[in-house]
């Protein structure tokens, strides 16, 4: 593995879930190896979880993690190649990479779409210029497309709550928002759902399909009361539209996830990334009852972190 920005492999993803398990049950297992290295944190976007959790995963490794919030505290990047920067940015991504990655052994970066550039988003262009001009081992900290270290602590509890043999049925339902949020956490639940194995179906509301990249092999419907039927674990989440790009087509709050439309659902565990609007997404009710994961799925972020740090460690 010399980056970690994707799914690569069931037995890849296995090997992860197997040791994000043994650093929670011990968080110092390794507490040596990272021992003289450093990782560069760089947000161009704010976040609570993935900054501070990945903190904690590399402390628990014993290397240093610096965090610098590119966007409020960095120079204006310019990303395009023979850009004449005579406009706003101050300084090219091939400069500022270049110096990052002298100075750490891994980077991390956290890079939203524009949700304006759907050429430019789907190929993930930002991450790529880092990965390109940096020349060490990148880590995805959610990037237009995709949240991988995100999935890989939902697959951790999805493991952790699964029951036996029985595969479970998972559901990603698209829920309401009040802005355009982007397509990265449905796009790489479903990428890492499928590719671990399991049973996967998606509703949402026409208008709402992901980019088929993603969901390719899952049962995609329209329907959600007959989706959440029976459901073992529910993925709640807004994304905007991906055909009409970054459009919001619906507010129906219909959709909001709440008891009732878990009626046919008994035993269904209930997920969400966060952070969440309460009563716009999902209900108080859901969110503050035994069926919410929120919390489980948030402490796992710092051993799938953990994990991939410590894979990337060699
Ligand atoms: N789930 C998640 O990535 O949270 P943050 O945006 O707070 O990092």
């Amino acid at each position: 593995m010399n980056h970690f920005t994707q799914f690569e492999s069931k037995e890849l993803g296995q090997e992860l879930l197997d040791l994000a398990a043994a650093y929670k049950a011990n968080p110092s297992l390794h507490a040596r190896k990272g021992e003289g290295k450093r990782i560069g944190c760089i947000f161009l976007n704010p976040s609570l979880r993935t900054r501070v959790s990945t903190q904690i995963a590399a402390q628990q490794l014993g290397m240093e993690a610096i965090v610098l919030n590119m966007d409020k505290e960095g120079w204006a990047l310019e990303m395009q190649e023979g850009a004449i920067m005579n406009k706003g940015t101050v300084e090219h991504i091939k400069d500022a990479a270049g110096v990052l990655g002298s100075y750490f052994d891994i980077l991390a970066l956290r890079a939203f779409p524009s949700l304006t550039q759907k050429e430019e988003d789907v190929t993930d262009f930002v991450l790529h210029q880092f990965i390109k001009y940096s020349g060490i081992p990148v880590v995805s900290l959610e990037s237009a497309i995709r949240h991988p270290l995100q999935s890989l602590a939902d697959q951790l509890t999805i493991q952790e709550l699964s029951k036996g043999d029985k595969k479970p049925k998972v559901v990603l339902t698209w829920a309401p928002h009040i802005k355009a949020i982007p397509h990265a956490v449905a796009n790489s639940f479903a990428e890492w759902t499928l590719g671990m194995g399991h049973d996967l179906t998606i509703c949402h509301p026409e208008g709402y399909e992901l980019d088929s990249e993603f969901t390719h092999g899952a049962r995609i419907t329209n329907d959600q009361s007959e989706a959440l039927q029976n459901a073992d674990f529910v993925y709640v989440k807004n994304w905007s539209a991906f055909n009409e790009y970054g459009k919001i087509l619906s507010t129906d709050e219909r959709w909001m996830l709440t008891e009732a439309h878990l009626k046919n659902a008994p035993e269904a565990k209930v997920m969400h990334c966060l952070p969440v609007r309460r009563n716009v997404e999902l209900s108080d009710e859901i969110l503050d009852c035994p069926r919410s994961l929120v919390q489980q799925q948030a402490y796992n972020r710092i051993f799938a972190a953990q994990a991939v740090l410590s894979k990337l460690l060699g």
